[in-house]
């Protein structure tokens, strides 16, 4: 099954794809994380996309684009997988199509602005893994160490109050018109996610039955 999370930034995407992965056992393929593991190891479209990130710009299509696409033929990729973060434009979307990606269904995760600035501002990230926590609503066992891989958890730098309004208003104009385009492909079904972590996994995983 290949599947694509849409929601704003902080909707849950990252921490529904955790849910899914472990659930089906098919890889999350997130273009934030890939970008991110690119500025830190200071490659040649790490440093090109560093700039729009750190101002909650989005990266321009041609680099996400060819990332995608690599990354999508890996091997552990052939038998299904999550997008998260990509599509992000019409013309990714288009981009998707035309490489042949057959897309089962888009799950939007559907949550107000006033919630996801509430909810980035305690999130906290494993820059290794990319497991993702929340100081009140999702904690790690230990303080300031990933359950997962043990590496130090941090504030990830686009979470700033002021950047994150940025990225809601990216979001509204240039993501959402997806919404349209997969419903007009009959395949977007949409989630409510203000619930609680657990019960927006219900709610995901329901979708997928
Ligand atoms: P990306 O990393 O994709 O960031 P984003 O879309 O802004 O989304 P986030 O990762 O911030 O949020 P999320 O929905 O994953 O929420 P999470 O699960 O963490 O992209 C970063 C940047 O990279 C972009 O701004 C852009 O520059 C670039 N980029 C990436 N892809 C691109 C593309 N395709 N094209 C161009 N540029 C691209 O949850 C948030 C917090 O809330 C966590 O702390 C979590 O624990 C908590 N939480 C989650 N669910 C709940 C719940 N139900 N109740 C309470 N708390 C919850
Ligand atoms: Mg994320």
């Amino acid at each position: 099954m290949n599947i694509i999370l849409l929601g704003a930034p902080g909707a849950g995407k990252g921490t529904q794809a955790e849910v899914i992965n472990k659930e089906l056992g098919i890889p999350t393929i997130s273009t934030g994380n890939m970008l991110r593991a690119a500025v830190k190891a200071g490659t040649e479209y790490g440093l090109k996309a560093k700039a729009a990130m750190d101002a909650g710009a989005l990266v321009s299509d041609d680099i996400v684009i060819g990332i995608l696409k690599d990354r999508i033929a890996e091997p552990d990729a052939q038998n299904g997988f999550i997008l998260d973060g990509f599509p992000r434009t019409v013309p990714q979307a288009e981009a998707l199509d035309a490489m042949g990606v057959q897309i089962d269904k888009v799950i939007e995760i559907d949550v107000p602005d006033e919630t996801i600035k509430q909810r980035l501002s305690g999130r906290r990230v494993c820059l290794k893994c990319g497991a993702t926590y929340h100081v009140d609503f999702k904690p790690s066992k230990v303080e300031g160490v990933c359950d997962a891989c043990g590496d130090p958890i941090v504030i990830r730098k686009d979470d700033e109050p002021a950047t994150v309004l940025s990225r809601l208003a990216t979001y509204h104009e240039t993501t959402a018109p997806l919404k349209g385009y997969y419903e007009n492909q009959g395949k977007l079904i949409s989630v409510k996610g203000l619930d609680t972590v657990e019960e927006t996994s219900k709610a995901v995983l329901a979708v997928l039955k």
